[in-house]
């Protein structure tokens, strides 16, 4: 079985999703919304998964929105625009 990897910065040919680990107080929202794409590492910060592709980006936008302290960005690779936080 694959094991999902995990990395701070996530990028494909559509859009680039990371975490700002200053940020991140370890609410784990975003692992409950997309567990596909987001994990806690050992220091408790959410970590992207390289399994982030198996979720919707819809799901991953919801999981963003779920964040309490917004520490997660995601980025349209087309426009250059940000997608979350606006
Ligand atoms: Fe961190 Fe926010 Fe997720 S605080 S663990 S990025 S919900």
């Amino acid at each position: 079985m694959h094991k999902p990897q995990a990395k701070k910065t996530f990028k494909n040919k559509d859009w680039k999703v990371w975490v700002d680990r200053d940020l991140c107080i370890g609410a784990a929202s975003c692992v409950a919304v997309a567990p596909k794409a987001f994990t806690l590492d050992d220091e408790a910060k959410a970590v992207v998964l390289d399994t982030i592709d198996q979720e919707q980006k819809e799901t991953i936008v919801d999981a963003a929105k779920a964040c309490p302290v917004a520490a997660i960005f995601i980025e349209d690779i087309k426009t250059g625009k940000r997608v979350f936080p606006k």
